[in-house]
């Protein structure tokens, strides 16, 4: 069972006057209130069996829709296979939930284009993810030879108007771990763009300045991006922070102070390019505090209270609903939520842990204050 969860509220802040009167933000006594359409998670990683179980409720309670990721073991490389696991999903899904998933196809050297096919008809796959073989989680049995094998695949691709979520990093372990985005944007995803200027792209958890720019120099509504907490509220300082920090530990990995900033002006500044995508990514406590830690941090339960904190420390909160709840269904072409949640400014403290009879599941932020909290409104 989740440990409960007690979100005391202490410490609020009083609000400028510039949010009082407008529609969205509404100042109930001392607490500030954002309404906003139901965001989606255009970026996530639910696993299978007693983690499915354990991390879909934290999702569905505050996301409609979901991006599922297909890196499970086996992956995720054909329609049927992510029939049968959208039903693991809405089974292990609350009672009267009605969060959506959105599955993926896991890209392998060996995908055939008639798979692409049968993903479009099967009405429940709606994007394919590229993994370079060996970038991260369960990557081995990724792409090798994208501009040779996979070719005709990424032309059907096109044409079925199905989308490709690139990790973006090379794998050459001869290229240093903190430049392997860069490296992948000049060797591969530039010349794949020219080559398949109709496949629409999207580029995961940017971590760059690089990424930035690179997404800003592409036509709107055919590459964008999603962007995670970690990647806008953390530099590769807290990596080390008084100690190792296998915590603060994901793919791509944490990067400059500089990189950051960059992308956090990029996703207040209101560009459609750029929408939310956690990667919450559970790994059980022992697996990440480990003498050879999993990459991924579990984000899911604090995700929106963290955008939030984002956007208001920019100045931009205005912004934030764009980003969390507009963004993505515009560039997936499907339609914006229609229900509401409403962001209380109300201090809460992250649970230490989340302990299930499998073991503990530590979140982003564990123990820490944080200010905004959702609910179904
Ligand atoms: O940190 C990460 N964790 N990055 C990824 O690309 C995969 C993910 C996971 O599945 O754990
Ligand atoms: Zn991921």
């Amino acid at each position: 069972m989740i440990k409960s969860w007690v979100l005391p509220c202490k410490a609020l802040k009083f609000p400028s006057s510039n949010f009082e009167g407008s529609n969205k933000f509404r100042c109930r006594g001392a607490k500030m209130e954002l309404t906003i359409t139901r965001p989606d998670d255009w970026h996530l990683h639910l696993r299978d069996g007693e983690l499915l179980q354990a991390v879909v409720p934290h999702s569905a309670s505050h996301f409609g829709r979901a991006i599922v990721m297909p890196n499970l073991k086996p992956p995720i490389t054909t329609t049927a296979a992510a029939v049968a696991y959208r039903e693991s999903i809405l089974k292990a899904m609350p009672a009267g939930s009605d969060f959506t998933p959105l599955m993926t196809l896991y890209l392998t050297d060996t995908t055939e284009p008639h798979e692409i096919k049968l993903a479009r008809r099967s009405g429940v796959v709606y994007a394919v993810k590229l993994y370079p073989a060996g970038a991260t989680t369960n990557s081995q049995d990724g792409v090798t030879d994208l501009f040779g094998r996979c070719l005709p695949v990424l032309e059907e691709m096109a044409e079925q108007n199905i989308p490709l979520l690139v990790h973006g990093e090379v794998t050459d372990p001869d290229i240093d771990v903190f430049d392997r985005e860069g490296v992948f944007i000049d060797t591969v995803l530039r010349p794949l763009i020219q080559r398949l200027p109709q496949l629409k792209v999207v580029m995961e958890h940017i971590t760059t300045m690089d990424a930035v720019k690179f997404v800003e120099s592409c036509e709107e509504g055919s590459v964008a991006a999603t962007v995670t907490p970690q990647h806008l509220l953390l530099n590769r300082n807290s990596l080390f922070q008084g100690g190792l920090q296998p915590h603060n530990y994901c793919l791509p990995v944490l990067k400059r102070e500089i990189h950051r900033q960059a992308i956090v002006s990029a996703v207040t500044s209101g560009s459609k390019r750029f929408f939310i995508g956690t990667d919450s990514a559970p790994h059980e406590r022992r697996r990440k505090e480990s003498s050879c830690g999993c990459a991924g941090i579990y984000s899911a339960p604090v995700a929106l209270s963290l955008y939030a904190k984002v956007f208001e420390e920019a100045g931009a909160i205005d912004k934030l609903e764009a980003f969390l709840s507009f963004n993505g269904p515009d560039f997936y072409g499907l339609p914006r939520n229609t229900s509401k949640i409403k962001l209380i400014k109300n201090s809460f403290n992250v649970p230490e842990c989340f302990s299930f009879p499998f073991g503990d599941i530590v979140p982003m932020f564990a123990g820490e204050t944080l200010e905004w909290q959702s609910s179904i409104s």
